[in-house]
């Protein structure tokens, strides 16, 4: 298991995922805004792994409350800050509103108790998300062959969980019944996940794989070096449009053009039902820096405009299957996804 987030009594530490694979540093953070910060910055990034430190977060914050008066209102300052770090992920908001229902489930408490029982949520949201992965993986383990190739994109491995991994789950499911796979990991630029994390850990996980940069996968397809691809997601609407990473969506649609299957790996904490279609999804646009530069670098002129949204929209009619730990959803989705909701 690789270590995304710890849960250590007063603060919770986390690994520095902008400093992979150069250096393993690790982060303590004593309060919510220092959790905050770790999202904003990507500290810590990754759906699932953002739900489980905003969980902390508001757990954080909420033991630093001193008077019981004062603990809606103290609770709603804690999470509005949480929820405006990154608007994408949808299991950041899933995560504050499971917080809240223990907070108004628990508010007749004495304050030390109410502060117990958020602890313990949060620490239960960081269980359960490995369960759902490992079953994730089992799911979606049974839709990959022996001696086949796989493409991922970005990093939805253990440090984008809690620990065990979505897309990255599903290819070391199969990797443990003894299928014999290869990787190919599409750098993911401009933040580069697929190059500096995914690889990092199946390094560390012992599966084959083979970087390459995010042009390369159609060539590659078409030269029949790919089988497949899998992708994790940051927020999937009912009619199974999917939000991931940038980049994804032109993935999805060489898939389609090489007849090769396109699957989103995901828990049911992605989801979100309140969305017809893909159109709603809010896009997170990060800084330019992020592409005006590599490691600190300036790469354009130093006017050039640019532009940095962080995800894109795979319409669902580009996806193969949705394997979520309740099983795989397949098209059409407003039927299959409603039955496992
Ligand atoms: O900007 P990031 O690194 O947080 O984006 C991460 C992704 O897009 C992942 O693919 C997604 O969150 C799924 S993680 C299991």
């Amino acid at each position: 298991m690789l270590p995304t987030i710890e849960w250590r009594g007063d603060r919770v530490v986390m690994i520095d995922q902008r400093k992979l694979p150069g250096e393993e540093l690790y982060v303590e953070c004593r309060d919510s805004e220092s959790v905050a910060e770790a999202i904003e910055t990507m500290i810590i990034r990754g759906a699932p792994a953002i739900g489980v430190a905003a969980a902390y977060g508001v757990a954080l914050g909420f033991l630093a409350v001193k008077d019981g008066g004062r603990a809606a209102a103290d609770f709603a300052v804690i999470s509005d800050r949480l929820r405006r770090t990154r608007p994408t992920a949808r299991n950041l908001f899933w995560a504050l509103e499971r917080m809240k229902a223990v907070f108004e489930a628990h508010r007749s408490l004495p304050l030390a108790d109410q502060q117990a029982r958020l602890v313990r949520e949060a620490l239960e949201i960081e269980r359960e998300d490995v369960e759902i992965n490992e079953r994730i993986g089992r799911h979606g383990a049974a839709l990959i062959a022996d001696g086949v190739s796989v493409l991922t994109h970005c990093n939805a491995g253990g440090l984008a969980t809690a620990a065990y991994g979505t897309a990255i789950g599903v290819i070391r499911a199969a990797f443990e019944q003894g299928k014999k796979i290869r990787v190919f990991a599409d750098e993911t630029r401009p933040v580069l996940q697929g190059a500096r994390l995914t690889a990092w850990e199946l390094e560390k996980l012992g599966i084959p794989y083979a970087v390459i940069t995010d042009n390369m996968a159609g060539w590659l397809m078409r030269q029949g070096e790919i089988s497949l691809a899998v992708v994790g997601a940051d927020r999937i609407a009912a009619n199974g449009d999917t939000a991931n990473k940038i980049g994804t969506y032109p993935v999805a649609v060489l898939a389609r053009e090489n007849g090769l299957p396109f699957y989103v790996a995901a828990p049911l904490s992605t989801f979100d039902f309140t969305l017809a279609d893909g159109d709603g999804i809010p896009i997170e646009e990060r800084p330019a820096a992020e592409v005006r530069e590599i490691a600190g670098r300036l790469i354009v002129p130093a006017g050039a405009k640019v532009r940095n949204p962080a995800f894109d929209v795979t319409p669902a009619r580009y996806i193969s299957a949705i394997i979520t730990e309740k099983g795989v959803a397949r098209p059409p989705y407003g039927k299959s996804l409603a039955a496992l909701k």
